[in-house]
């Protein structure tokens, strides 16, 4: 295991802003349709907002969002989501709205939504879904979870159904990074740390939609469960659908602890931080494809900074410090133009320039943002 996941595990703490709190523009979109495919319940996804049909970027379209839309259609689940503009280009405006559905939700507007550092994207980049008409796989899916699921979990995980078999991240960091915990014969379980490695992780990461793995953290790092120990000696080749479909163990077959439970950190796990002690001040750092980063402060405003002020529990208003020095910038700068309105309810709903590993290189562009309040809250 790398430097980086431990580092993760060192701040999770506190992390207050989780992909799990983001609130969704309810009523911003008006419409969904699928249009041009060869049956109903299949084709290009067009969304209406505000009255006018577009069509939407693919870039972060996964099999979870495609389940929701599809049963909100009376379709079925989703079967595949085919990139590159397979069912044609559509007109109009091409949405960079960023949907993080779990796949449980009963409708889009539900599940949050993202538009912080989205590339832009061409009508040869339209999402679209092959729904099934078959309902039997679906119903499994859409049963209820489990009492046995500690209160206060199911909103922070991803969970992606696939007959009565499911998997999800516990321990409250974010939708794409936790401990992996398996449902399998009505029961939740855990996975062994033996073998662990980035390619097992990499097959939990796509299976929920989140990218690719960057760490596999074992011992527990995630905190232990509790109860079935599921999978042991995991030994995916990394092309699997499914991590049950990986060469292991008999299912419940093992010799482990629940101090060996293996976690995933994918690609697609974000989180924002102040870089000093106190939590409220310093640098502002966004952790994106495994790495943490800083933002460019160019196009920052007043709201921008009382955004994040509480979103990290710091009070309500921050200030941005000038008088820096010359110099260059060490790490990735991952953001620039983050413009937030005073409609955003999260950091993540801002709009701003695409993530780029270098968006900008001189010191005096690094955003340090002092925020009015002590840190408030701690939660773990
Ligand atoms: C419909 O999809 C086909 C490809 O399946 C594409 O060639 C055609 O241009 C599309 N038509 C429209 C109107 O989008
Ligand atoms: C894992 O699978 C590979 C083939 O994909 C095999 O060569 C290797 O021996 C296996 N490792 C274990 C520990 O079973
Ligand atoms: C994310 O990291 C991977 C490997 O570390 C790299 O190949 C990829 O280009 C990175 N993506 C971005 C958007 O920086
Ligand atoms: C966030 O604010 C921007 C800029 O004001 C606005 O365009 C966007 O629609 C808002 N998004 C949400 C989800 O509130």
């Amino acid at each position: 295991m790398g430097k980086e996941a431990m580092s993760i595990g060192g701040i999770v703490g506190i992390i207050s802003v989780l992909p799990g709190d983001l609130e969704s523009p309810v009523g911003e979109f008006t419409g969904f349709r699928l249009v041009n495919g060869s049956t109903v319940c299949s084709g290009r996804v067009e969304i209406q907002v505000l009255g006018t049909w577009g069509t939407l970027c693919d870039s972060r379209w996964d099999i979870s969002d495609a389940h929701v839309l599809c049963h909100h259609l009376n379709c079925g689940f989703a079967e595949s989501v085919p990139g590159g503009g397979h069912f044609g280009r559509g007109t109009g405006p091409v949405w960079r709205d960023t949907f993080h559905c779990d796949g449980t939700e009963s409708h889009l507007v539900q599940c949050p939504v993202t538009a912080l550092g989205a590339s832009s994207c061409s009508h040869d980049n339209v999402a679209g879904v092959f729904c099934s008409g078959k309902e039997t796989r679906l119903t499994l899916c859409n049963t209820s979870l489990p009492e046995a699921v500690p209160e206060g979990i199911a909103e922070d995980v991803g969970v992606v159904c696939s007959g009565s078999r499911r998997v999800w991240l516990v321990n409250r960091a974010g939708r794409c990074a936790g401990r992996v915990e398996i449902y399998y014969e009505g029961t939740w379980g855990t996975v062994c740390d033996n073998s662990w490695d980035v390619t097992d992780a990499t097959v939990v990461c796509r299976q929920l939609g989140c990218g690719v793995a960057m760490e596999a953290p074992g011992s527990a790092h995630y905190g232990e469960g509790s109860g079935q120990i599921w999978l042991d000696e995991v030994n995916c080749s990394g092309g699997e659908a499914a991590l049950w479909d990986c060469p292991a163990e008999a299912w419940g077959q093992h010799d482990c602890r629940h101090k060996e439970d293996a976690g995933v950190v994918c690609s697609e796990f974000t989180a924002l931080r102040l870089e000093k002690s106190d939590g409220c001040s310093g640098r502002l750092q966004v952790f994106y494809n495994g790495t943490w980063g800083s933002v460019c402060s160019n196009s920052m405003t007043r709201d921008t900074m009382s955004l994040v002020c509480k979103e990290l529990g710091c009070g309500g208003e921050g200030s941005l410090e000038t008088d820096l020095p010359y110099g260059r910038i060490s790490g990735p700068t991952w953001l620039d133009h983050v413009e937030c309105g005073k409609m955003n309810s999260s950091f993540w709903q801002c709009p701003s320039a695409s993530w780029n590993q270098q968006s900008c290189y001189d010191q005096r562009e690094e955003t340090r943002i002092t925020c009015s309040g002590p840190k408030l809250t701690l939660r773990h």
